[in-house]
């Protein structure tokens, strides 16, 4: 049976793989929106895969979330890697600070022997705000580290669940239903086509830093986050998903 099961997982991650156009993608057994546990299982999975995929020289960027936080912590150590960056992709969500960017940076740089860089900053800030940081010398320097990420590391969440995690306003949120967005993911929130249909104003990666990175994860999982992956994999391109059954079967059910 466990043999069968692990087939019945790797026709699935095939499936996947044809319907999203990307070239990697592990499911996990079981859905994380039923059984909390499982988003440990995706982060142990992606964090041999992100650990295998380092390079001398690296700068690994970040987000925050409990995916992203299961990957820093079950990833494996691994030594003899030099020059290794691990920074926050943007400001910081205002959750809990064990799901916050910052803090998965600095955990993960201690399991590949890296250094991190931290951006103290709030994740959504008014336009006076964000052109003074810019002004800022601390900015100045850590911000063209932040963006030339190499290798990106992201969660994806459902552009309505995270804007309310995020304390959005009711006229963004007003904003983003009449939009018709759909998944959130670096700050950026997606329609359902994959178009950027609103952006939160801050200091961090852009959508254009991300193609540019030699390598993109993106992990996420259970059924409820399936049309939110569904459109990021239309925005750009990923490279690694690691997900779970729950949102395979219900991805494939759509497509
Ligand atoms: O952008 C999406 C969020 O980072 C996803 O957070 O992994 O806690 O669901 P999560």
């Amino acid at each position: 049976p466990v043999a069968a099961a692990l087939a019945g997982r790797s026709d699935l991650a095939w499936r996947l793989s044809q319907a999203l156009a990307v070239n990697s993608v592990i499911v996990v057994e079981g859905d994380s929106d039923s059984e909390p546990w499982v988003t440990d299982r995706i982060g142990a999975s992606a964090g041999e895969l992100l650990i295998d995929a380092i390079r001398d020289g690296d700068v690994i960027a970040v987000t925050g979330g409990t995916t992203v936080a299961a990957l820093a912590k079950w990833a494996p150590v691994r030594s003899g890697l030099r020059d290794i960056q691990v920074v926050p992709a943007r400001g910081t969500v205002g959750e809990t600070v064990a799901y916050q960017a910052n803090t998965i940076a600095a955990e993960l740089a201690e399991k590949v022997g890296g250094r991190s860089v931290m951006l103290h900053i709030p994740d959504s800030l008014s336009q006076k705000a964000l052109e003074q940081l810019l002004e800022d010398p601390y900015i100045q320097q850590r911000l063209p580290v932040i963006r030339s990420a190499t290798v990106v590391v992201h969660g994806i969440g459902d552009a309505l669940a995270m804007a309310r995690r995020r304390h959005a306003s009711e006229s963004e949120l007003a904003l983003l239903a009449e939009r018709a967005a759909m998944a959130e993911a670096f700050g950026h929130y997606f329609n359902a086509c994959g178009d950027v249909v609103y952006a939160m104003q801050t200091i961090g990666l852009r959508l254009n830093d991300v193609e540019r990175a030699r390598v993109v994860m993106a992990v996420a999982g259970g059924a409820s986050k399936a049309q939110a992956i569904a459109a990021v994999a239309q925005a750009y391109r990923i490279d690694v998903l690691v997900t779970d059954e729950g949102a395979a079967r219900r991805l494939l059910q759509m497509k």
